[in-house]
């Protein structure tokens, strides 16, 4: 490489400088762990998991366009209501299906009126003589879709290792004054229920959910404070393993005496559920989902409970500055940089060649190791973590939430 030539000439001596940024070396991202396309090996184990794609409340009459791990795809919804999920290009001789009609059984392309069902199957040719042995055999390519707590999900896999959709248990069996938000309102920033592609690598924004010191700096200490003054705190942290991912337990002692364990935790293979940041006692209201559109970019979604009267997107970021970041001029987020001005400027892709991981990163390298085990076990022909078969199979549990020592058993 240069870098090392270049080392070699500029050999330093007591009076030249060292640590220059002349000469370094490559640097590059880790594709094992951050690239998403089909037949990739990380896209590969996110092929082997269930994927919010949209909000149920809206597929329409008008089919939409998506992406998800790199693939271009349109989703639908037959009049009968039934979701389906197909490529792009109609097999006939490649129409754009974002411009097909809806009707009671299934999709029609708009140029020569091929109908396909929500499995892709061809019901309707009309320009042709109907030959039921042709007509089957053009089957339009689709994935499997399946609607729960407002989200339709997506599975994008091998059809013989499909898994269950799993249920998560804070989101069952809701009390009569509850009720499940779902939103799609992309990145928690400043108050603000922004609907964008959020435009780097969706491990930029998974790892950080396992790292708890950047919210006493960033969120606190720098910018803030953006969420509760008292997580200016410096915890004491644990992480460990899980039997879905992993979590981290942030233990703070506040000036009044009161001892809270804040856990946080991540489910494979991009799914997070995030205490409130209020630090009310009790388990975490919201789980979400990061899900990949492709190496550079990534959308979430949530699920909220919420009471009944609720209306509109459960917001979980504050106003910075008194003001929605929507609103705030480019000085006022140089004053008080947020999540999205960090994990962007990491880059599309964080450089993985230029880190320097430190103690505080234990929760990162933890993470990133798991994920790498995953996708090896996938590779090697196993079955990832987290996916089950058993469609009887008990609810998932997630234990995040903010205790306190002092306050009696957690409610529901
Ligand atoms: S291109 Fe779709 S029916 Fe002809
Ligand atoms: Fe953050």
């Amino acid at each position: 490489m240069a870098g090392g030539k270049a080392r070699l000439m500029t050999r330093s001596t007591p009076t030249q400088d060292t640590g220059t940024a002349y000469g370094r070396g490559l640097q590059t991202h880790d594709p094992e762990i951050t690239e998403v396309g089909p037949g990739t090996p990380c896209g590969e184990l996110m092929r082997r998991y269930w994927h919010p794609v949209e909000l149920s409340s809206r597929l329409g009459r008008r089919p939409r366009e998506i992406r998800v791990l790199g693939e271009d795809l349109i989703l639908f919804r037959d009049l009968c209501g039934r979701p389906g999920l197909i490529t792009p290009r109609c097999i006939h001789r490649g129409a754009p299906m974002s411009f097909a009609k809806v009707e009671e059984a299934g999709i029609r392309c708009p140029y020569h009126g091929w109908l396909f069902d929500t499995r892709g199957r061809c019901l309707d040719q009309p320009c042709e003589v109907d030959k039921p042995a042709f007509r089957e055999r053009c089957r339009q390519p689709w994935y499997p879709v399946e609607e729960r707590y407002g989200l339709v999900f997506a599975y994008l896999g091998p059809p013989e290792k499909k898994p269950v959709l799993p249920r998560w248990a804070p989101f069952e069996d809701l009390p009569p004054t509850e009720k499940i938000v779902p939103d799609a309102a992309s990145f928690s920033v400043g108050g603000d229920e922004t609907e964008e592609l959020i435009p780097w690598n969706w491990l930029q924004d998974w790892e950080n959910t396992m790292d708890p010191f950047h919210v006493v700096i960033l969120h606190t200490a720098f910018s803030g404070p953006q969420f509760n003054p008292d997580m200016a705190v410096m915890p004491h942290v644990e992480w460990e393993y899980t039997p879905l991912g992993m979590q981290y337990s942030a233990h703070r002692r506040f000036a009044d005496g009161q001892e809270m364990d804040r856990i946080t935790h991540v489910m494979f293979p991009s799914l997070r559920s995030v205490p409130n940041i209020q630090l009310s006692h009790g388990i975490a209201e919201s789980m979400g989902w990061l899900v990949p559109v492709d190496d550079a970019s990534h959308r979430t979604f949530h699920i909220t409970r919420m009471p009944l009267d609720f209306e509109g997107v459960p917001l979980v970021t504050a106003p910075v500055l008194e003001k929605k970041w929507s609103e705030m001029t480019e000085d006022e987020r140089w004053i008080a940089p947020g999540d999205w001005e960090i994990q962007k400027g990491q880059g599309s892709i964080t450089l993985h060649s230029e880190e320097r991981l430190a103690s505080s990163d234990t929760g990162v390298v933890m993470l990133r190791r798991q994920l790498r085990e995953q996708i090896r076990l996938v590779r090697d022909g196993g079955d990832p973590i987290g996916v089950h078969f058993d469609p009887e199979a008990p609810p998932y549990w997630i234990g995040a939430g903010n205790f306190y020592r002092d306050r009696a058993a957690i409610g529901g």
